[in-house]
């Protein structure tokens, strides 16, 4: 399946905007190229720094938070590629666009020019308040070494997640694995390459495409060498036990909340 490109989604054609509903709807997951080196370089250098901290995920759930130039260009890039692409399934169904205005709103307020994440007053937030577009958005840096996630669905529009697999070599190590039924599911940690996010539809617009009748399902999905194993407990600080110690993936995944 050829990745749909974030720079046709960014110029709005059509054709490729209607491929990303269609994807979405079809696979349950899209793949999306991002269009510069640099972005990519950027994802892979915030993942990088992050490893010597040697703990499950940035920020912490309680404790650090400090956002650095690095991690705060990994939030922006994946905010970005989040609202674009809700703009284009907001622009490829007429449906949506009449019946959820305000999300289209806070899709242009997003990507206006003066629009800026991290402002001088709140640093090490990204947004000053709650009333910014997406302004419940969450973002987590995640080193599987040290955690994993039992199967969930998340809460928002979109999810975007930058992959850096973990050895390919071996099956002992945690992956993402998408789940279209009980037994249907899909390692995407192989099916991206290099400068790739994929994107799942959540909670919040299942519930909105299912208002209008569009069957845009929020994705369960988890993190872990299995996808049909036991409920694991302490995940949040202890890799799966079926993974080796070394050598899982790393991620950085952006939850797109209105
Ligand atoms: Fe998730």
């Amino acid at each position: 399946m050829a990745p749909i490109s974030l720079r046709d989604l960014r110029v709005q054609d059509q054709h490729t905007c209607l491929r990303l509903r269609d994807q979405l709807i079809r696979e349950r997951y899209a793949v999306i190229s991002l269009d510069t080196e640099d972005s990519h370089q950027t994802l892979e250098g915030a993942l990088r720094r992050f490893e010597p901290n040697q703990t499950f995920r940035f920020p912490a759930r309680d404790g650090d938070s400090c956002y650095d130039d690095s991690t705060k260009r990994c939030f922006e890039i994946l905010y970005e590629a989040a609202v674009v692409c809700t703009r284009a399934l907001w622009s490829s169904s007429p449906e949506l666009r009449a019946a959820f205005p305000a999300i289209q709103a806070s899709v242009g307020d997003a990507l206006e020019e003066d629009f800026t994440l991290f402002s001088e007053e709140t640093p090490h937030a990204p947004f000053s308040s709650t009333d910014a577009p997406f302004g419940h958005t969450f973002f987590n840096i995640f080193n599987y070494d040290h955690g994993m996630l039992n199967e969930h669905k998340d809460r928002g529009v979109v999810t975007a997640i930058y992959i850096e697999p973990g050895r390919l070599d071996t099956e002992a190590v945690s992956q993402l694995w998408v789940g279209r039924s009980e037994e249907d599911w899909v390692a995407m940690d192989s099916l991206v390459e290099r400068g790739q996010l994929v994107i799942f539809v959540g909670e919040e617009l299942e519930a909105m495409a299912h208002e209008v009748g569009l069957d845009l399902l929020a994705v369960n999905h988890c993190v872990r060498v299995e996808p049909r194993g036991d409920y694991v407990s302490y995940s949040h600080s202890r890799r799966d036990p079926d993974a080796l110690p070394v050598g899982n993936r790393r991620s950085a995944a952006l939850v797109l909340c209105s």
